[in-house]
């Protein structure tokens, strides 16, 4: 019969981290703290989204005029997304330190917040005007003992963050979310305004078919990284098959793809980017976590990405991420 009758278990986002607090609070006596600083970041996101959908109908698209510490034109959208994000880590009451890719210096936020976030409002500007999948990126400290939010809090290793996720705004708006006990993730009912758990335990294949690259930058890519495509590209043995390629040029969206459908997603250091392109902070950190998280690998291609040392909030690195067979498969060409 067709009666397929609505969930009635309806698990939130709140109500599910709730659950993995409470677990948690029951072994360590976590305040919920972290639960109000995510359910303030999901509030985020939704406003976000919101902003996104309806971007080209109310001059939201386009520069905002100003170029950032990155060397970047900002996006309207960028500029919009970091204040609102800003503003509400801030009324949050729970953060002492905050970085953005869209602010030159931490911003060091007054009261007794003990939580850092080190984020990327807008991940994938460059899609925006083209309407393909944009997101934000998060990643989450707590203060060292002891310290009321310095800038040492925040230089710290990825392996040091309590959770970490994205919110990736494409056909439905999809959060991924981990907190240290793997990975989940959520889609937006616009009509109630929550996100539900529709992803449960995220985990990776341990080898793809897919691999997501810039190959336009294969002029400038080094040896290791050539001798690698070319090895999934024209694969050597009895009925072996080349991979597909796949980059959409939103690390949000190239991630998300790989999490789900496995493979590798890379932006290497090459001879015009001496460290790659991605920034360690808020994009490498949390996306190495989320991918350990779901089984995979995330490496610079000489160690991994999360026990990087930062000596700058802008710093970038090497990304090569995704199911661990594939990723193992390109470090044996750094060997
Ligand atoms: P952002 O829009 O936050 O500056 O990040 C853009 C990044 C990342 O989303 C993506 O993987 C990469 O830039 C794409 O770079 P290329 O266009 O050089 O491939
Ligand atoms: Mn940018
Ligand atoms: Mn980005
Ligand atoms: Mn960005």
């Amino acid at each position: 019969d067709d009666y397929n009758p609505p969930p009635t278990d309806i698990i939130t986002l709140t109500r599910h981290v709730l659950g993995e607090g409470f677990s948690r609070a029951q072994s360590n006596g976590s305040s919920g703290d972290l639960t109000i600083l995510l359910s303030s970041l999901q509030t985020t996101c939704k406003f976000i989204e919101s902003m996104v959908r309806k971007a080209s109908l109310i001059n939201l698209i386009g520069l905002a005029g100003e170029q950032n510490v990155q060397g970047e034109d900002q996006k309207k959208l960028d500029v919009l997304s970091n204040e609102i994000m800003i503003n509400a880590l801030r009324a949050s009451g729970k953060t002492a330190v905050l970085v953005s890719e869209e602010n030159d210096d931490a911003i060091f936020v007054e009261g007794s917040g003990k939580y850092c976030v080190v984020f990327d409002p807008l991940d994938g500007s460059s899609n925006i005007d083209a309407g393909v999948n944009i997101g934000t990126i998060f990643g989450i400290y707590l203060v060292e003992e002891g310290s009321k939010g310095t800038l040492q809090d925040v230089l710290r290793p990825g392996t040091d963050m309590v959770a970490a996720g994205y919110c990736m705004y494409g056909s439905s708006a999809n959060m991924v979310l981990t907190t240290g006990n793997g990975v989940n993730g959520y889609t937006l009912d616009n009509a109630i305004g929550e996100f539900i758990l529709t992803h449960p335990n995220i985990t990776l294949p341990p080898r793809g078919k897919i691999y997501s690259i810039n190959e336009g930058n294969s002029a400038y890519y080094h040896e290791p990284v050539l001798k690698y495509l070319d090895s999934i590209k024209y694969p050597k043995g009895e009925g072996k098959k080349p991979y597909s390629a796949r980059y959409i040029g939103s690390m949000v969206a190239d991630v998300h793809r790989t999490l789900l459908y496995g493979g590798i997603f890379g932006y290497p250091e090459d001879s015009k980017s001496k460290s790659g392109k991605l920034r360690l902070l808020y994009e490498a950190f949390p996306m190495a976590m989320l991918t350990e998280q779901a089984g995979g690998v995330a490496t610079t291609g000489r160690g991994r990405i999360l026990e990087v040392q930062p000596k700058s909030i802008h710093e970038r690195c090497p990304v090569f991420l995704g199911s661990k067979d594939d990723v193992n498969d390109l470090l044996s060409f750094y060997k």
